[in-house]
């Protein structure tokens, strides 16, 4: 059985080859139906495909390295987030249950692997929505919602708790739901290196076999041949809402910032925020946003790098905000272009 715990055992990566093998998913109109359902690099034998994520193996397997990922980001391990949200995602987002169930149908759960014997090690995972248009998450309350369906399904008016003038998404300041998501762009989370290969290249390595050997543009634009019979990635690229710090990765990494897209906490008298640290010492909101480029970022009347793509119409409201004692960086967005 597969339960709802906290899984920060590390032997849960190595898994027997045989059952990788028969976790990865077929795509029955493949291109190349009769290839395997995976495929294999010439680097260490590396492996990467599409798997079931309901198979308890993989499940634990994935849950392990996300968990363990996180754990780092706990304030009290120098991160920036409170213990208290950290174990809460660790429970109700990326248990074991909740790999195999929560994301399982709306992601395609691609594992990217070394053999070691009759095991293999699960190194690095990323989830990719299916449906271009799915948004894995939208505050605490809603999961993999459908960008063109959210006026319809999310009550903007709810109450966060039991008083009806206290209102839930008056804590959040996000863009306007239009423009929320870039339309085309398959939505990634969990993009995550296991904590003992990283530094190695290996998220760009991961990156790189995403997309020569999956996102269909980019292998049609070489010309080249579908190597796998899993799914192909038929959008045109990745979009990404990410925590604060991981951008100077992500950017590393390629991808780019999506100008006027962030997203802010509003403390309310009756809605607090946890206190926030660099390293001992307390900081404001203000400071917070500061370290993490906001508004500086925006104050030099740079034009965005692509047209079409941003939300420049926000960004004095992104300045404004990144300036208000009340407000607090929650996350940027960003994107990665398949051609
Ligand atoms: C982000 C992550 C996937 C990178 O994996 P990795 O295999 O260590 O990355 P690579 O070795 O391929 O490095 C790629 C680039 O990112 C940079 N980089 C990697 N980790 C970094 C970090 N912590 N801070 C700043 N830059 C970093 C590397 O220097 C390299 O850039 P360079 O070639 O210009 O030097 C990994 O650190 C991780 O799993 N982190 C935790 C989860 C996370 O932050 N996920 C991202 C958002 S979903």
């Amino acid at each position: 059985m597969l339960g709802k715990y906290i899984n920060l055992r590390a032997d849960d990566r190595f898994v027997p080859t045989e059952m990788l093998r028969r976790a990865y998913l077929r795509y029955a109109e493949s291109r190349n139906a009769s290839a395997p359902p995976y495929v294999r690099f010439e680097r260490e034998g590396f492996e990467l495909g599409i798997v079931s994520s309901e198979v308890p193996e993989i499940a634990r397997a994935v849950s392990s390295l996300l968990s363990r990922s996180l754990e780092d980001a706990k304030d009290v391990h120098g991160g920036h987030l409170p213990s208290s949200i950290v174990e809460r995602v660790q429970l109700e987002v990326i248990s074991p249950e909740r790999v195999a169930q929560l994301w399982g149908t709306h992601g395609h759960r691609f594992v990217l692997s070394r053999p070691e014997g009759d095991k293999s090690e699960i190194i690095g995972t990323i989830l990719v929505a299916r449906r271009k248009g799915t948004i894995f998450f939208f505050t605490g309350r809603y999961n993999n919602l459908r960008h063109s369906a959210m006026e319809r399904d999310i009550d903007f008016d709810q109450p966060a708790g039991t008083r009806a003038d206290q209102k839930w998404f008056s804590l959040f300041a996000f863009p306007p739901v239009p423009q929320f998501k870039p339309p085309g762009y398959h939505h990634i989370a969990n993009f995550v290196v296991a904590k003992e290969h990283r530094r190695q290249g290996l998220a760009r390595f991961f990156l790189n076999a995403l997309l020569t050997k999956y996102a269909r543009d980019h292998i049609d634009a070489r010309g080249a041949a579908v190597e796998h019979s899993q799914f192909l990635l038929c959008g045109k690229g990745f979009w990404q809402i990410g925590d604060p710090p991981w951008l100077e990765r992500m950017q590393r990494l390629g991808f780019s910032l999506r100008w006027g897209a962030e997203s802010f906490f509003i403390e309310h008298d009756w809605a607090p925020l946890p206190p926030i640290y660099a390293g001992d010492k307390p900081i404001s909101n203000v400071e917070y946003n500061r370290s993490f480029g906001l508004p500086q970022r925006y104050q030099d009347d740079r034009p965005p790098p692509r047209p079409g793509m941003h939300l420049v119409g926000r960004i004095p409201e992104v300045v404004r905000l990144s300036q208000d004692p009340r407000a607090k960086l929650q996350y940027f967005q960003t994107y990665f272009d398949f051609t």
